[in-house]
């Protein structure tokens, strides 16, 4: 006979074999044959829309020179390219190749740092190389990108592309782009070129303004140059303050503190302030910051994380969402967000230390090996953190006007933003205005704000109206520019617009790639050349797809119709109202 214990066993063996792959995120490519009929999505397996890309060929070029054959070939044969990088972080469909028959072109082993130049403090490195190996090299020669993410998985090529940022008004501000001093860009080329135009481009080319913040559709950038700073130390203490004061003192904060940034937590009635400033090198210290939500995690913790939120939206439980969210907020203000005085343990702050061991992180990209029992929270291989991610910088000039507004919704529902607490609240970091085209317009506050989505695309989310409401505001009232490589369609909705140099950026493209083989439909859309970038159809407000203008864009069946925002009179969102609304 049979015992359970023996089922048990063999099935959970079972499991064990079919689960080869190992705990370090997945290649965001799959082929099914070697390197032909391939899939690509992004590093949390879901893009806005659900759907997975396709493209006929995946290559991996180990050389420049191997690249530029690559674009010439595929250029001769008038086939549709992308990048793609090692681990694909951006969530809107900037990667696929339109169609099935485009060609990715993986940077995953133009990986090699070139030269450092001490004279100059300049880095010349392969656009493959992740922003981790920069800073490590960097510093191995006495040197510092001065600004920089905080998570150190993106690769160069990647993160200029989108415009990524860390947090500063200072110098020429936080965006890696602005410390740019030349790039070699591969571009389609005519018969005359042999297919492939190769151009180095430095400051005394305007072109370089579009090329370092591109979206990708200029052609494939080979290698960047930066300008670093000699490495230095900083000193980092958390401050909580009441939120009352938030909108006075956003600005000037920035101004205070080199590295400020604020988490706040609306729902709480709490900000916390990071004083961060740049210290003499002779300061005694050896700080570290792991940040605890990039660290690598349990996968059954997740799970059981992800469970109790799937439980509080089902049941409508508020007041579960607002205990988790002071449960999360204590926990992380407490274990000092990942700082350590010393690599080991926080023994009070300041936390002094080189900026290189403070300015990003990302510990789960090396965890070992274990067949998925830990993992980077949001892989999508287990049951983890599934989200919708909005990502806007609001102008210094009215940022104050923003807040308080939300500060009003927050007064109407003072429940509703526990939603984002649980994800560490919105993050707001300092961003200053960019030569690049399309580069922040004026300097501004970029606010970061992560919440639950469901498995479901039809299942509305808890305060789903408020969240939506916050969204419009910053983006049609406030003027608010997305991040290119965040958030979700809506966002996008005449972004383009709001850009003085569009144009010019345009003109650029049309000389890199008249034929538009570095575009796709999603790029065509958000550069306003062709058709719409929000996707209208039964639900699409519940996602982001769309801002919904009749009641089927919403979830009518489940009680949310599309009904004017509760302050923001043109804002148009999913409102619970059939049922009584959960306390
Ligand atoms: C955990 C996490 C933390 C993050 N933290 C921050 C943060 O602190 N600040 C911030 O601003 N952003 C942050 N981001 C977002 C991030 O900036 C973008 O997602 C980033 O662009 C992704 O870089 P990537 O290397 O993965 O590029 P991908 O997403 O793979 O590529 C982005 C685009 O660039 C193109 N591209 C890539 N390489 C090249 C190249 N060599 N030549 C031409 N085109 C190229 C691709 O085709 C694509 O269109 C974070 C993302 C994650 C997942
Ligand atoms: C691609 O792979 C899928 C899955 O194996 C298969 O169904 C399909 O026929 C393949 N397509 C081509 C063009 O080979
Ligand atoms: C060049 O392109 C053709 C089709 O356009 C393809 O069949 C061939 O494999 C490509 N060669 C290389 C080296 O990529
Ligand atoms: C540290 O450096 C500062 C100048 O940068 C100097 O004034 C100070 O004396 C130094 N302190 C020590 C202990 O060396």
């Amino acid at each position: 006979m049979v015992t359970f214990r023996q089922v048990f066993r063999s099935t959970f063996l079972f499991l064990f074999l079919i689960i080869v792959s190992c705990t370090p995120p997945e290649d965001p490519i799959k082929c099914f044959s070697k390197n032909t009929n391939c899939t690509i999505t992004n590093s949390y397996g879901t893009f806005p829309d659900r759907s997975i890309c396709q493209a006929a060929n995946a290559v991996y070029p180990t050389t420049e020179e191997e690249l530029i054959s690559l674009v010439a070939n595929a250029t001769k044969g008038k086939r549709k390219m992308k990048v793609a990088t090692r681990y694909s972080h951006s969530i809107p469909k900037l990667v696929c190749p339109d169609g099935i028959d485009g060609l990715l072109i993986s940077t995953k082993y133009l990986n090699r740092v070139l030269e450092i130049d001490l004279q100059s403090m300049r880095i010349n490195v392969e656009s493959g190389v992740t922003l981790r190996q920069l800073i490590n090299e960097a510093a191995k020669a006495g040197l510092a990108l001065p600004y920089a993410p905080y998570w150190w998985g993106l690769t160069i090529g990647g993160l200029l592309s989108t415009g990524a940022h860390g947090s500063t008004l200072w110098g020429k501000g936080s965006s890696v782009h602005d410390y740019v001093v030349a790039l070699t860009i591969v571009s389609p080329g005519g018969p005359e070129d042999g297919y492939a135009k190769v151009r180095r481009l430095d400051e005394s080319n305007s072109e370089l303004n579009a090329a370092k913040v591109s979206l990708g559709v200029l052609g494939v950038i080979s290698k960047v140059t930066l300008q670093l700073q000699p490495l230095f130390k900083r000193s980092i203490t958390y401050v909580v303050k009441n939120d009352k004061g938030l909108g006075d003192e956003a600005s000037s904060f920035g101004l205070k503190h080199e590295f400020a940034d604020i988490s706040w937590y609306p729902s709480q009635h709490k900000a916390v302030y990071r004083i961060d400033d740049r210290i003499s090198s002779n300061t005694s210290g050896n700080g570290l910051y792991d940040i605890i939500q990039f660290r690598s995690t349990l996968s059954v913790g997740l799970a059981l994380v992800r469970t109790t939120e799937e439980n509080q939206e089902s049941l409508g439980n508020a007041e579960g969402k607002c205990i988790s969210a002071r449960l999360t907020t204590t926990t992380l203000l407490t274990s000092a967000y990942g700082l350590t005085n010393n690599g080991i343990g926080f023994t009070g702050y300041p936390v002094i230390g080189y900026h290189n061991r403070l300015q990003s992180s990302g510990t789960c990209l090396d965890s070992p090996e274990d067949a998925l029992i830990t993992v980077c929270p949001w892989d999508p291989r287990v049951k983890g953190e599934y989200f919708l991610q909005t990502t806007f910088s609001i102008s210094l000039s009215v940022v104050k006007n923003f807040i308080q507004d939300v500060q009003r919704l927050v007064n109407l529902e003072p429940k509703a933003l526990c939603v984002l607490e649980q994800y560490n609240g919105i993050l707001m970091r300092y961003v200053k205005a960019s030569s690049a085209y399309l580069g922040k317009q004026e300097d501004a506050i970029d606010f970061d704000i992560t919440y639950y989505r469901s498995k479901d695309p039809m299942t509305p989310r808890l305060y789903e109206d408020i969240l939506e409401e916050i969204e419009q505001l910053a983006l049609f009232k406030y003027g608010a520019l997305p991040h290119w490589g965040k958030n979700q369609n809506l966002a996008f909705d005449g972004a383009v617009k709001k850009l003085k140099n569009a144009g010019e950026f345009l003109k650029v493209k049309q000389m890199y790639d008249p034929t538009g083989l570095f575009s796709n439909e999603w790029t065509d859309q958000v550069l306003g050349l062709k058709g719409s970038v929000t996707i209208v159809r039964k639900g699409c407000a519940l996602e982001g797809l769309c801002i919904c203008s009749e009641d089927i864009h919403c979830a009518p069946n489940k009680g949310y119709f599309c009904r004017p925002g509760k302050i923001y009179k043109n804002a148009r969102v999913c409102t619970l109202i059939s049922e009584k609304k959960q306390l």
